[in-house]
């Protein structure tokens, strides 16, 4: 059955659809939005690529879609908000705990080696933009990062847990520091003194609208957040309203021409 019947499996029935334990590493807070759980897998983990996520599930509580922020070949990051249960539960987990890991899954990035790439980055979109620039500076592309915040006190030291980042631009809502106004708004600026081969916008839906509005012409592609359940193509909850589209599967990335009907809604 095709995507009208979420009866789609990806990765042809792999061991990323099978639940592996994971021990805590360390689980810390990194500012007044957002902490990082690092967590080593008990058995051997396909290599994740960006964009992708993992379901976490945190025992007796929830499972929990989650974009990898980082891997070092044995120890799995994610950063995360706390926003409701599953997080909550998540964030008082120590060191030595376990977790369950399913993934990775959606489809990874693919970039042309040597691009030159801005990478615009709004609220919990965050989360993937470690792992997205280290793929960046493993493909040879220079980059620039805007990262636009309600407030200051949402900053935490991005350059410590990225790699090959020639620049990060800092937007702030209420003006407290950096660019006053939105990531969009800063992006259109920079898009209009630079050229980029690529553009990636990972944030709240509001905001890529506005990105793929304000950098029509060039290749954007935006990361989008969604209702994920399973995770594998199955339950159609990822569903992307007035697109044939499953976020699980088809992404989470996508070209701003095949989801803007879903971002005008
Ligand atoms: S189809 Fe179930 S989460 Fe995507």
């Amino acid at each position: 059955m095709g995507k009208s019947g979420f009866l789609r499996l990806s990765g042809g029935g792999s061991h990323e659809h099978l639940v592996m334990p994971a021990k805590v590493y360390s689980n810390n807070v990194l500012s007044s939005r957002f902490r990082m759980i690092k967590v080593k897998p008990l058995s051997d983990l396909r290599v994740p690529e960006p964009p992708q996520f993992f379901m976490v599930w945190v025992p007796g509580v929830d499972e929990i879609p989650l974009s990898v922020a980082d891997y070092d070949g044995e120890v799995l990051s994610f950063i995360y908000e706390v926003k409701g249960a599953g997080t909550g539960a998540l964030s008082r987990l120590g060191p030595g705990s376990y977790v369950g890991l399913k993934g990775p899954l959606g489809r990874p990035l693919n970039v042309v080696e040597g691009s030159s790439a801005l990478l615009v980055v709004g609220g919990s979109g965050v989360a993937p933009t470690p792992y997205i620039t280290k793929y960046l500076a493993s493909r040879g592309c220079r980059f620039e990062v805007v990262w636009g915040v309600k407030k200051r006190g949402e900053l935490f030291n991005l350059g410590s847990v990225m790699s090959g980042v020639e620049y990060i631009h800092v937007a702030t809502e209420d003006c407290s520091i950096g660019y006053c106004g939105l990531a969009s708004e800063l992006a259109r600026e920079l898009v209009g003194r630079y050229r980029y081969d690529l553009i990636i916008g990972v944030g709240p839906k509001g905001m890529l609208k506005s990105l793929c509005e304000v950098t029509s012409g060039v290749n954007t592609y935006v990361v989008l957040e969604a209702m994920v359940k399973c995770g594998v193509g199955l339950c159609g909850s990822c569903a992307l309203p007035n697109t044939d589209k499953l976020l699980c599967v088809d992404g989470p990335a996508f070209k701003c021409g095949e989801v803007m009907h879903y971002l005008r809604t």
